[in-house]
C-alpha cells in the first residue's frame, strides 16, 4: 500500500512539472458544469491522486464550502475543508495541511460572525448590497461584500501574505491547482461593492444618488496572478463592464478582464508568464471580456466621459496571453470579415441593466455580426434614485471577429469572439 502511494505521489510530482494552474471562476459556477469541474479535478492530479483543500474564512465548514466538497467528492476526488481565520492563517498546522494538498479551492461565503453593535448600526444606514438567499445548484455565488473583505483580511492582511497564503502559493508553484472566484485572485485592486452606474458617477460633476456605493480594495487581492489586471466576475450577467473600466482608471491599472457566470479562465503559469484558456459549460456562448484603458485620459473621470476604450470578448477554447494581450483562437473558429449574418445592429435601451442580463455583450456580438460599423445604446435616467441618462457608442471599425458553430454534434450553437472594438461612454445630463 505504502509502495503504491509512493508511486502515485511520484507520478503526481512528474505530471505537475507542467502544472501551475490558477482557475479563475466567473461566479455562479453550476454543479452540472462538468467541463469546468472535471478540468479542476484533472489539474489537481485526477481521481486517486488529487487532494483538494477547500479554504474559507471561518471557524467551521461553510454552506458554499460544503457544495464544493460535494462536487469534487462526486468526481472521486479526495477533498477536505480547511477553515482559516486570522489566528489560523498563522498556524503552522494549517500551513502543513495546505502543503499536503494538490489543489486548493477558495470560497467566500463564510459563516456569519455575530454582529457587533457597530455592524448592526452601520447595516441600518448602509444599503443592502445583496440578494437574500444564495441561488441553488451553484458555487461562487455573490455573498455580502464584508465576506470578501473578511477573506482577504484573513489571508492577506494589509496586503501582506499570511503563512497560509504563502502555503497556497507554494501548492501552485509545485504544480498544483488553485481555484476560486476570479474577482479576488489579482494583485491589483479588488472591487468590493457598487454597480456600473454608481462606479461611473462616483466623484463626477453630475448630481446622482445611486443606491449602492462603489468601492474597491486598493491593497489588491490574493496576488495569485503575477500580472497587473483588475478582475471581475459575473461580468456580462450583472452589466459590470463600466464598473471594471472605472476601477482601472481609478487604480491606475491599464488592463482588466471580466469573466461571465458559469465560465472559467484556466490560467497556466499564473506566477510567471500567464496564459489563460476559456472553459465554458457545453453549448455556452458566454466568455471573457478584456479591456484596455491605456488611451483614456485620467481627467475623463470627473466629466464621466470615456472615449476610445478598447475591448474584446473571448469564448470557449480561446487563449489569452496576459503579458502581450495577444489571443490565440482554436483552428475551428474562422474570421467573420465579409460573412456577417445580419443587416443592422440592435441598440440596447438599458445597456448597463441589472434586470436584463448581458445587454453589453449581446449588443457588441450583434454589431460584430452585422453590416453596420457602430451602434449607440442608452441607459435611462431615473428620479429615484437620481441617475442621469448615459449614452454608450460601440464602434467596430478596428475590430476583428472570429466565429464558428461549436464543434460538437448536438448544439448547433454559433459562438463569436472579437478583438479591438471601441466604446465611448458619455453621461448626458441631470434629467
Ligand atoms: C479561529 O478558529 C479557532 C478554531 O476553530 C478558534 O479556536 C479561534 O478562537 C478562532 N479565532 C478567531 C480570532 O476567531
Ligand atoms: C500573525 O503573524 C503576524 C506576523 O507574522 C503578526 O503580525 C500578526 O499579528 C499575527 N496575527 C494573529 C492574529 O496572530
Ligand atoms: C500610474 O502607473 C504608471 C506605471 O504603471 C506610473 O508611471 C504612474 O506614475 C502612475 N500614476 C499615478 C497617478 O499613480
Ligand atoms: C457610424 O457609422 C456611420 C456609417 O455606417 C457613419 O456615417 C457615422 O459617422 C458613424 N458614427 C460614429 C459616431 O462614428
Ligand atoms: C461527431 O460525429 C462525427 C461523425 O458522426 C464523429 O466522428 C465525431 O467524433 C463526433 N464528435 C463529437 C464531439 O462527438
Amino acid at each position: 500500500m505504502i509502495y503504491i502511494t509512493a508511486i502515485t505521489f511520484t507520478a503526481w510530482l512528474l505530471t505537475l512539472t507542467v502544472g501551475q494552474n490558477l482557475v479563475l471562476i466567473g461566479g455562479n459556477l453550476r454543479d452540472d458544469n462538468t467541463p469546468v469541474w472535471e478540468k479542476m479535478a484533472k489539474l489537481a492530479g485526477g481521481p486517486n491522486v488529487a487532494r483538494i483543500g477547500v479554504i474559507s474564512a471561518s471557524n467551521a465548514n461553510t454552506p458554499e464550502g460544503d457544495r464544493v466538497i460535494g462536487n469534487f467528492a462526486r468526481l472521486g476526488v479526495k477533498v477536505i475543508s480547511i477553515p482559516v481565520n486570522e489566528t489560523r492563517a498563522n498556524d503552522s498546522l494549517v500551513v502543513s495541511l495546505v502543503m499536503e494538498q494538490t489543489g486548493i479551492f477558495i470560497v467566500e461565503d463564510s459563516e456569519d460572525k455575530p454582529a457587533s453593535f457597530w455592524n448592526r448600526f452601520t447595516s441600518l444606514i448602509r444599503p443592502v448590497d445583496l440578494p437574500g438567499e444564495p441561488p441553488m445548484g451553484v458555487v461562487c455565488y455573490e455573498s455580502p461584500s464584508y465576506k470578501r473583505q473578511n477573506l482577504l483580511d484573513a489571508l492577506r492582511p494589509s496586503g501582506i501574505d499570511s503563512p497560509v497564503l504563502r502555503a497556497i502559493r507554494s501548492v501552485l508553484k509545485k504544480g498544483g491547482m488553485v481555484a476560486g472566484n476570479a474577482a479576488i485572485m489579482s494583485k491589483s485592486a479588488v472591487i468590493v461593492s457598487g454597480d456600473s452606474i454608481s462606479a461611473l458617477l462616483t466623484g463626477t460633476r453630475f448630481i446622482s444618488s445611486p443606491r449602492v456605493h462603489f468601492s474597491f480594495r486598493k491593497e489588491g487581492g490574493l496576488a495569485l496572478l503575477n500580472s497587473d489586471y483588475v478582475i471581475e466576475s459575473h461580468l456580462s450577467e450583472k452589466g459590470r463592464e463600466v464598473r471594471t473600466i472605472r476601477t482601472l482608471l481609478e487604480s491606475n491599472t491599464s488592463r482588466g478582464i471580466g469573466i461571465d457566470e458559469n465560465v472559467a479562465l484556466v490560467v497556466n503559469n499564473p506566477l510567471s508568464l500567464p496564459v489563460g484558456k476559456v472553459v465554458t459549460a457545453l453549448g455556452a456562448k458566454s466568455g471573457v471580456f478584456y479591456v484596455d484603458v491605456s488611451s483614456v485620459p485620467f481627467v475623463s473621470m470627473t466629466n464621466a466621459l470615456y472615449e476610445n476604450i478598447v475591448f474584446s470578448f473571448f469564448t470557449v477554447d480561446d487563449s489569452l496571453d496576459f503579458t502581450s494581450g495577444k489571443v490565440i483562437y482554436p483552428s475551428w473558429k474562422k474570421s467573420m470579415a465579409g460573412i456577417e449574418e445580419f443587416k443592422s445592429a440592435i441598440p440596447s435601451d438599458d445597456i448597463l441593466s441589472l434586470a436584463w442580463p448581458s445587454q453589453w455583450r449581446q449588443t457588441a456580438l450583434q454589431l460584430i455580426n452585422c453590416n453596420e460599423m457602430n451602434v449607440t445604446s442608452h441607459s435611462p435616467s431615473s428620479i429615484v434614485p437620481l441617475v442621469p441618462g448615459i449614452d454608450i457608442v460601440f464602434d467596430r471599425t478596428g475590430a476583428v471577429g472570429f466565429g464558428a458553430h461549436l464543434p460538437d454534434n448536438f448544439s448547433n450553437i454559433y459562438v463569436i469572439s472579437f478583438q479591438g472594438m471601441s466604446a465611448s461612454v458619455k453621461v448626458l445630463r441631470i434629467l
